[in-house]
């Protein structure tokens, strides 16, 4: 049976202010978050959106020790620079605040407590990886060894970045704390336990039984947690950043991040409306959307339901929780530490005014159902192909005609002939279509039906053809353009959820004063005599270089990680020492140096090699210019048998070092010595 809601609590996953946000954070949360607040407030429903940073947790407080910093100042960065380039991209929270704030830790604390005096926790004592020099315990990440996998040295105690394996701390081999490199200790420490299995019952039936609308992704993922049967989860951890564990004998410890972080959605919103924050949270009439990416399903759906079951006192659960997969980038999956990613902050800076391009290509490729994939070249295909072939052209047309024909001002239409008729039954058509898709969620898809109303419009006027039909008859003409402009005052509010920046440009330009969902299909919104602005390009093309460039960054990250990820080979079997004095290693002097012809990679070198000249041909030709070799000198093996290359009989090897990057670098002696000297 469908419920009657009276109002909306959207809430977006609260993102680690450890890095900036990318676009997979878009993709998955923000955007879709941002649409359904607009469409809703659109309709004029009482809703707000509720954000914040997330500043808890063991990546910030590894992010500040890597930088020398305070967590404190880590937070503070990133959180500035989050707030500040979601807002740039119109994301329209009603509040997006932080979990440092003294109202989260109050909240945060109190929630605990209240679930600790109604005896809803369980104490347990376990053996945790302990750092006996710093007198530390060590969270997850804190723990480094070798993968039992993979054999990577440098595994996290929670997941091995190499090969991708999920490991515990007891699967390391030889686990060090990150901190001091010292083998870990294992102690016995206190933590405080929710116990799920309790809550499994009532989980169940919520979900399995009252949710079967839910997407299928969450709903999947529900049922084999729940089917897995659910055990006792930690809420608190051995940390020095957190909100401290409000009770007595627990110095030291914090509440785990994954405790505080959702809690952080009821502090946002207490933060905002301090005197009526609780019909958001405990009126059965409140609707809760918790918009997540599907790493977060498990809290969101069982986790944090469980806490809001276990504190009572009215709290509602989510109605519904429309998680996306995820985005990748360029066939790769998004990774902050590998700097894989397009950051919002530096799209908004390299492509300044398109902010609608971004959240236009990110909705018509979200990864609503699976995972999908972001490339430079869809982005401009999207904008060249559709916002600016579709949209634009349509809304230019429309603008540019009325000036052409009626000097701006909006002309009184005539009788409707069968092509109006069609249009505007087209687009009542698609508002049912749109809506229909936005309530349940498939973003996507009412984004091109969006764009299908744009559509209607360019068929209507290549029908119509205003523009031959103004040498005999303006009358028709009139009739023509004044429909062609109510379709654009119409297009103005289907976009507005999406791409709120052109919308309002849109409804400027063809004066529309009033955006509201109800009036969508009407098309008599804009009345004769009104006076259209002057034309304005909507969106204009992205050119090939704009797309090289990012390609470029990508390239240049690419080379970065290959750098870092680098480690030098394992050392060779042992020789011994007489084997390795056959091997005659000498100097000598380079008298010409050229390049081969037709071969790439070769240079041919003439040495003086103290006795006679040899030539010898090596393969450098990529990283040095013939010119600038003559005259130095080089490090050679000198009696390697001769062997023929291209032609030429090369006599010996010239030595080089093969670099990180995969790059040749000669060896040469750190002084000037005669030709033909010995090395050894
Ligand atoms: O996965 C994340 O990025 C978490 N910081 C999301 C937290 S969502 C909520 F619970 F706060
Ligand atoms: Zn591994």
């Amino acid at each position: 049976m469908e419920k009657n809601f009276k109002r909306t609590l959207i809430t977006t996953a609260l993102p680690y202010a450890n890095g900036p946000v990318h676009i997979g954070h878009l993709a998955g949360v923000y955007v879709p978050a941002d649409i359904y607040a607009r469409y809703l407030r659109l309709r004029g429903e009482d809703v707000i959106m509720i954000g914040g940073s997330d500043e808890h947790g063991v990546p910030i407080t590894l992010r500040a020790r890597k930088e020398g910093i305070t967590p404190q100042q880590v937070v503070d960065r990133y959180h500035t620079i989050i707030k500040d380039s979601l807002e740039e991209l119109g994301v329209s929270f009603d509040i997006y605040s932080r979990t440092t704030s003294a109202i989260h830790h109050d909240t945060a604390s109190e929630f605990f407590r209240h679930l600790y005096d109604k005896g809803e926790f369980t104490v347990m004592t376990e053996e945790q990886p302990y750092d006996e020099a710093t007198g530390e315990f060590l969270a997850d990440r804190y723990v480094v060894g070798t993968c039992p996998r993979c054999g990577n040295e440098n595994a996290y105690g929670d997941q091995c970045e190499k090969c991708g394996s999920t490991l515990s701390v007891s699967e390391l081999i030889n686990p060090r704390s990150a901190m001091t490199g010292l083998p870990v200790k294992m102690k016995p420490t206190t933590h405080w336990y929710l116990p799920l299995d309790k809550w499994e019952p009532a989980l169940r039936s919520w979900i399995l039984d009252g949710h079967k609308e839910w997407k299928t992704n969450v709903y999947g993922q529900c049922k084999s947690w729940l089917d897995g049967g659910l055990q006792p989860r930690a809420v608190s951890r051995d940390l020095k950043w957190g909100v401290p564990v409000p009770v007595e004998g627990a110095e030291g410890k914090v509440l785990y991040v994954w405790f505080d972080a959702p809690i952080g959605y009821i502090s946002n919103t207490k933060e905002l409306l301090p005197d009526s924050w609780e019909k958001y949270w405990k009126d059965p009439e409140t609707r809760i959307i918790n918009f997540i990416g599907k790493d977060n399903i498990v809290f969101h759906c069982i986790v944090f339901p469980a806490m809001l079951m276990a504190y009572g006192d009215g709290f509602q659960l989510p109605e519904n929780v429309p998680a996306n997969e995820f985005l990748n980038l360029e066939g790769d999956k998004i990774s902050t530490s590998r700097n894989w990613a397009v950051w919002l902050h530096e799209y908004l800076k390299e492509f300044p005014g398109k902010q609608d391009v971004l959240r236009y290509v990110l909705t018509a490729n979200a990864p609503e159902t699976k995972d999908n994939d972001f490339t430079w070249a869809d982005f401009q295909a999207r904008n060249n192909n559709e916002l600016v072939a579709v949209l634009g052209n349509f809304v230019n047309r429309a603008v540019v005609l009325t000036h052409k024909y009626f000097g701006g001002v909006i002309p009184a239409p005539g009788a409707d002939t069968q092509a109006e008729t069609e249009l505007w039954a087209e687009v009542a058509r698609l508002k049912e279509a749109v809506s229909e898709s936005l309530d349940n969620f498939r973003f996507r898809e009412a984004l091109k039906e969006a764009m299908d109303m744009a559509r209607a419009g360019n068929k209507y006027l290549q029908d119509t053809e205003p523009w031959k039909v103004a040498k005999t008859d303006m009358a028709r003409t009139a009739t023509i353009l004044y429909n062609a402009l109510n379709l654009c005052a119409n297009l103005a509010i289907v976009f507005e959820p999406f791409l709120p920046f052109s919308a309002d440009r849109l409804a400027k330009m063809v004066g529309l004063n009033e955006m509201s969902w109800n009036i969508l299909g009407d098309r008599t919104l804009l009345h004769p005599e009104g006076k259209v602005a002057a034309a304005e390009l909507l969106f204009d093309k992205i050119e090939d270089d704009a797309v090289a460039a990012q390609l470029k960054k990508l390239s240049d990250a690419r080379e970065a990680n290959k750098i870092a990820a680098w480690r030098p080979e394992p050392q060779a079997a042992d020789v011994d020492i007489d084997t390795f004095g056959l091997c005659d290693l000498r100097v000598g002097t380079v008298v010409e140096c050229e390049k081969v012809p037709k071969a790439d990679k070769l240079l041919r070198f003439l040495i003086d090699d103290g006795m006679e000249k040899r030539t010898i041909v090596s393969g450098i030709a990529k990283y040095y210019n013939p010119e600038e070799l003559v005259g130095r000198q080089v490090c050679f093996i000198a009696n390697l048998p001769p062997r023929k290359l291209r032609g030429i009989t090369s006599q010996g090897m010239i030595l080089s070092v093969v670099n990180s990057d995969g790059s040749l670098v000669l060896l040469q002696p750190s002084a000037e010595v005669a030709p033909g000297s010995k090395i050894g």
